[in-house]
């Protein structure tokens, strides 16, 4: 079993608005509506390509109520723990004209100890028959930052594998926890390594920042394709992986798409380098549609043979 956590479980709408412009009345042409935050958006991606999986974490008020049901009618299994405040509604207006993209996500809930103690116990009690864990997303509200960490630490003694996908400060402690694999965008990877890349030695320096942090596998996802520092039989490897890039529809959420396929190919067994390719394939297909974490496993396959892995020669050692 796979397990994705998802503290601020939302729902998300996707607006396809022509021509939006700040401070006029639109009419959208298609929308979808669907239980998001990022760890919900990878399970969607896993159940899809057939993975055992169970979305946790915190479903609030009536928004939560309908997260709940939408995920049970996806036939994603879920088992949230129920928290008093309002779970978020996030709303993202994409313009098919340019591609260009708003986003909008609001406040999510302020959880109280009671809740985090709850949602402590569950995690570790559906931890027992699982061999994954996805940690995926920001925190509520409030939150200490170190939250993730301390959970990373917890299941790594169980055995477990984790994966973390999440961004500044809760990223930064994060890494130091020892996860098993962080996987951020480059946006974040520069917030989390303190400086811009500016060309692929770069790029490379960062990946092997993180495995420096404390990270023991580290993908940097970029828009075509990812730079990963993997353990290959116990030895160190430095993957480029690369596709070239197709017009997205949506690009919101390749990153969890991304992130479900490396998982999903982990989980089975894989080769290191097959996991990032399919991961790869996961986010490229994810961008030609509307909503996140919806892929066709058909179309995934298809983009396999197209994608390029590569190893890279490991950078002079830093520092
Ligand atoms: N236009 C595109 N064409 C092909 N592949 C893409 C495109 N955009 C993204 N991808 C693939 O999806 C993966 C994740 O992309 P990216 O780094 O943009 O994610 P992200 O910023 O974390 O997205 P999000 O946080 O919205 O889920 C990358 O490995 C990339 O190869
Ligand atoms: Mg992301």
């Amino acid at each position: 079993m796979i397990i994705t956590v998802t503290l601020n479980a939302a729902i998300d709408k996707s607006l396809s608005v022509p021509n939006f412009r700040l401070g006029r009345r639109h009419r959208t042409v298609e929308q979808t509506t669907l239980p998001g935050g990022k760890g919900v958006n990878v399970a969607r991606t896993l159940k899809t390509l057939g993975q055992p999986v169970i979305a946790t974490g915190f479903a609030g008020g009536s928004t939560g109520t309908r997260i709940v049901e939408a995920l049970t009618e996806e036939a994603i299994l879920n088992d949230f723990v129920r928290i008093k405040e309002e779970s978020r509604t996030n709303t993202a207006v994409l313009d098919p004209t340019n591609g260009e993209q708003t986003e909008i996500n609001e406040r999510g809930p302020a959880v109280t100890a009671a809740e985090l103690g709850l949602f402590h116990d569950k995690l570790l009690y559906l931890a027992r028959g699982a061999a994954i864990v996805v940690f995926a997303g920001s925190l509520p509200r409030g939150m200490d930052s170190d939250f993730y960490a301390g959970l990373i630490r917890e299941l790594r003694q169980m055995g477990l594998v984790v994966v973390v996908d999440t961004d500044g400060d809760p990223l930064r402690h994060a890494v130091r926890s020892g996860p098993n694999v962080v996987s951020p965008n480059v946006l974040e990877a520069e917030e989390l390594v303190g400086h811009e890349f500016n060309d692929d030695e770069d790029r490379v320096i960062a990946v092997r920042a993180m495995i420096d942090l404390g990270a023991v596998e580290a993908i940097m996802t970029v828009p075509d394709g990812c730079f990963a520092s993997v353990l290959v039989d116990g030895e160190r490897e430095l993957y480029r992986v690369r596709i070239e890039p197709r017009e997205a529809v949506a690009a919101v959420g390749a990153g969890d798409a991304f992130l479900a396929g490396y998982v999903a190919a982990r989980y089975e067994g894989r080769p290191p380098g097959e996991c990032l390719r399919f991961g790869v394939a996961c986010g490229a297909e994810s961008v030609q549609r509307l909503g996140a974490g919806l892929v066709d496993p058909q179309k995934v396959e298809r983009l396999l043979g197209g994608i390029e892995v590569g190893t890279l020669p490991a950078p002079a050692e830093v520092g």
